[in-house]
């Protein structure tokens, strides 16, 4: 008998409060066992998954790839890498899933594709001039003979974003050389990725995951990007065009019946360009990285969230909260640090880091972010609490590569998630294809699923209140006047959430009942960095006249 569905199932706005877990396919659960996640360890998890109470699950890249960028180099976008499964273990999936009240999400990767994909070899094989190397960038090089490149910008990974191939041509990559870049001008690709998207749709998935939405669209002359360009003036990244692109995804997935999300990953300082990804006839909704990125400090996160509530607000669009994914630093290593904020270009080896204290914090945060109005994200393993690995002695990840080793890159949040057992590989098979460390027995699943006080026991208690409580999720926040360094706000008439920040512990506003704290209160006091949920009596016509 499947269980009966979560109670947004049949809710076409679904997504304006849905709670998504992010599942990195490769390190969540091993089936067959041998060391490499897969669909079947997904499938033999779902209860976990229900358990913990999400709404949908978004799948990072699970196609055949060569996986030189962890999947982000799609050889195939209509089958599964023959190391997770196959098409027809996704399709069961994705219906078992359903069953239990869990909608699937897939990543889609318009900007590039592998250099092993039918099209990309095509277009070597046919050489220069080519309708096959249409689909790409393909340029002659500068100088006498050819030998410079195109132009200077700077991949998205460090280093240059031009390979020249043996008959002297170049293409263009953002990333890697081994993921080379689509031409959106060409209606080949146009085409094609909209064909992607029923194909998934076809098959039941509830939305697409839109990797580096914003770069697709390239000014064609290839200029060098300008000192300080203007809003729509970058060569690569943000052009206006781009919109076009997602007004007719948008219309794909009208098209279809339930509805299908667009979700984009689009990094964007400026909040109105970002709000312009949501308009109502765009994507649904979109990583609001601001808030991640922000240090564990009152003044910063409540900016980042007035900021960004009001830049969705003109599209109404629900914002997103993200603490992580599996790009970035695990919020409890990244909150024991000194420099609590994210940035790529900050990451090191050996940072001194206080896991007690960022283990407190993630779990202050956590509260936080599934108190705050719209939807919320969960990476694997943050559940757990998992700290970010350091001690990785083989890394895969090209971001560390291309730094010269400087930039210990982003296998360090892969590693694969402790299930059972008191040492590696903790349910595993085989080797698992990234090591986990030997201490991580305490953080397993079958260690804290039954101990109260566990990082999973709170993101269970956490998950369950918002999913009961009708104001939680989307709507509308009212700060609640607090002392300096605590952030504390209400959510409909009687939902309060209080987040001390301050070095010392503070009282909590007058309520009914305290529904849950990140730490135990203190003779009836919110310790430091610590969150509590609480019922305040709902408000009396008198009071909200006041208001
Ligand atoms: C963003 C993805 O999250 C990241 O993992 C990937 O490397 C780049 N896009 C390139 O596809």
């Amino acid at each position: 008998m499947p269980s009966p569905l979560a109670p947004s199932a049949t809710d076409p706005l679904w997504w304006r409060s849905a709670v998504i877990y992010q599942i990195y396919i490769r390190s969540f659960a091993d089936g067959n066992g041998d060391g490499v996640g897969d669909i079947a360890g997904v499938r033999s998890q779902l209860p976990y998954l229900r358990d913990l109470g999400v709404d949908a699950i978004w799948f990072t890249p699970w196609y055949p790839s060569p996986l030189a960028d962890g999947g982000y180099d799609v050889a195939d976008y209509r089958n599964i890498h023959p190391a997770f499964g196959d098409l027809a273990g996704a399709e069961a999936l994705i219906q078992e899933a359903l069953a239990l009240g869990i909608r699937t999400i897939i990543d889609v990767v318009p900007n590039h594709i592998s250099d092993q994909h039918e099209w990309f070899q095509a277009a070597l094989a046919a050489g220069p001039g080519s309708p096959e190397r249409e689909r790409f960038w393909f340029r002659k090089g500068k100088g006498a003979d050819g030998s410079e490149m195109p132009n200077h910008w700077v991949s998205n990974f460090q280093g240059e974003t031009w390979t020249r191939v043996p008959d002297g041509e170049w293409y263009l990559h953002l990333f890697t050389p081994e993921q080379p870049d689509l031409n959106w001008n060409h209606p080949d690709v146009r085409r094609e990725h909209e064909d992607v998207l029923r194909f998934w749709f076809d098959r039941g998935v509830a939305g697409v995951r839109i990797d580096s939405a914003a770069l697709l669209i390239k000014d064609p002359a290839l200029p060098e990007v300008p000192e300080n360009p203007g809003p729509g003036e970058h060569p690569n990244t943000d052009r206006d065009e781009v919109h076009d692109v997602y007004r007719s995804w948008r219309a794909v997935a009208d098209s279809y019946p339930g509805t299908r999300v667009l979700v984009g990953e689009v990094w964007m300082p400026d909040t109105k360009r970002f709000a312009d990804y949501l308009r109502p006839d765009e994507m649904h909704t979109a990583f609001n990285f601001d808030f991640m990125a922000r240090p564990w400090q009152a003044a910063q996160l409540r900016e980042s969230i007035d900021s960004m509530l009001a830049a969705h607000a003109p599209v109404n669009a629900p914002s997103t909260w993200v603490l992580s994914n599996h790009d970035v630093t695990r919020p409890v290593t990244r909150y024991g640090r000194e420099d609590s904020s994210f940035a790529f270009a900050t990451k090191r080896f050996g940072t001194p880091t206080d896991l007690e204290l960022g283990t407190r914090r993630a779990r202050a945060a956590a509260l936080l972010s599934a108190a705050l109005p719209g939807s919320l994200y969960v990476y694997q393993g943050d559940e757990l609490g998992l700290p970010e690995v350091d001690e990785i002695p083989l890394r895969e990840d090209p971001m560390h590569f291309r730094s010269n080793g400087v930039d210990p890159g982003r296998d360090g949040c892969r590693v694969p998630l402790p299930w059972r057992g008191d040492a590696p590989p903790y349910g595993w098979g085989g080797t698992p294809w990234l090591p986990q460390p030997e201490n991580w027995a305490p953080l397993t699943v079958e260690s804290q699923q039954n101990d109260p006080t566990s990082m999973l026991s709170l993101y269970r208690a956490a998950l369950a209140l918002r999913r009961s409580t009708a104001a939680l999720g989307d709507g509308d926040l009212e700060w609640i006047e607090s002392e300096p360094d605590v952030l504390a706000f209400a959510r409909g008439e009687d939902f309060i959430s209080v987040t001390n920040l301050s070095d010392g512990p503070v009282g909590l506003p007058a309520h009914e009942q305290l529904l849950l704290t990140s730490e135990p209160l203190v003779d009836g006091q919110l310790p430091s960095d610590s969150t509590a949920w609480l019922r305040r009596s709902p408000i009396t016509p008198q009071r909200k006249a006041r208001r």
